[in-house]
């Protein structure tokens, strides 16, 4: 749609066209005023200079049609900016159903990645060609921004929270992955590669990874190892509520309130338990601060989360 111009980089996502038409329509706008307002300022001050010493200019009382057109035409403008941007906005935060998760934690100073199959990777990420990949994205110390500017997506990683970005490339090839968020001394370093493969290539990709388990089965074995398990019982009779199921669902919590169970939550019933009670349990869970890295609370939440599929494989079959 626009000319590949040697100042940008190249456009190799989905999001990068509609991206790349709001920026060029907002230097349009912006352009064609800087223009207008240059060759006014000039025009007016040649054509009504002061040609006699004694000469005074005629007395303005305003005009309603000038006030409503200089009003109306800039809202005219806003709004629709306004209605463009909160629509790529949407389109930038909602990743499609069927995008592959990738865990990925910024480090000073690298970038840790994690796939569901247990891959696990650093300063690159292997990712397939025409496919939507949702990456969820952690810090273990201070804010990281995972930028790929190829694609148009940028992402801040925030410590003690999850965030979400997602991307479908267009075109096989290696593109830069930058950090854009200052994080100390080695900020500059703190580079990589994406590396988008077809298909098959990817699954040979995947398959050359040799991993010891799927990030699930990772995240199981913490469960039990970290004790979770000996009160979140699966049949739902433990101290704590059972996890199948709750990836995904709207919580009752004791004070009445509800909240949807997703990657933050989890996270933060994990980090710290007293902040949200689930209704109807008592307020025992001990804190897994300091204990849990970010790489495996990763994989805890990719275990709770595979219960759910396993949970309707079961009803699936009854
Ligand atoms: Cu990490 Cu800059």
């Amino acid at each position: 749609m626009f000319p590949n111009f040697p100042l940008f980089p190249k456009q190799a996502s989905t999001l990068a066209g509609p991206v790349d038409a709001l920026y060029f329509f907002l230097v349009a706008i912006t352009a064609f005023f800087s223009i207008l307002i240059a060759v006014g300022i000039v025009f007016f001050a040649v054509k009504f200079r002061r040609r006699h010493p004694d000469e005074i200019g005629h007395p303005i009382h305003g005009s309603l049609i000038l006030e409503l057109t200089w009003t109306l035409i800039p809202l005219a403008i806003a709004m629709m900016i306004f209605v463009w941007g909160a629509g790529l906005y949407f389109k930038l935060i909602t990743p499609p159903a069927d995008a592959t998760e990738v865990y990925v934690v910024g480090k000073r100073w690298m970038w840790k990645a994690q796939h569901l199959g247990g891959q696990r990777e650093i300063n690159e990420l292997h990712v397939p060609v025409g496919q939507a990949v949702k990456l969820i994205i952690g810090s273990e110390d201070v804010i990281h921004s995972f930028y790929i500017p190829e694609f148009r997506v940028k992402m801040d990683a925030v410590p003690g929270r999850s965030t979400m970005l997602w991307f479908q490339a267009t075109e096989a090839g290696e593109y830069h992955l930058f950090c854009a968020e200052y994080c100390g001394m080695s900020h500059s370093r703190m580079i990589g590669k994406i590396v988008v493969m077809t298909p098959p290539d990817f699954q040979t990709w995947l398959s050359g990874g040799k991993p010891s388990g799927s990030m699930a089965e990772e995240g199981e074995k913490l469960f039990t190892s970290l004790g979770c398990a000996s009160c979140h019982l699966p049949d739902g009779t433990g101290r704590a509520p059972k996890m199948m199921g709750v990836f995904g669902s709207t919580v009752k919590l004791q004070d009445g309130s509800t909240v949807t169970a997703d990657e933050n939550y989890i996270r933060e019933s994990i980090m710290t338990p007293m902040a949200k009670i689930v209704a109807g349990y008592a307020p025992l869970m001990p804190t897994f601060q300091g204990q849990v890295s970010e790489e495996q609370l990763a994989q805890i939440i990719a275990y709770i989360k595979s219960l759910n599929s396993k949970a309707s494989a079961t009803s699936g079959t009854n």
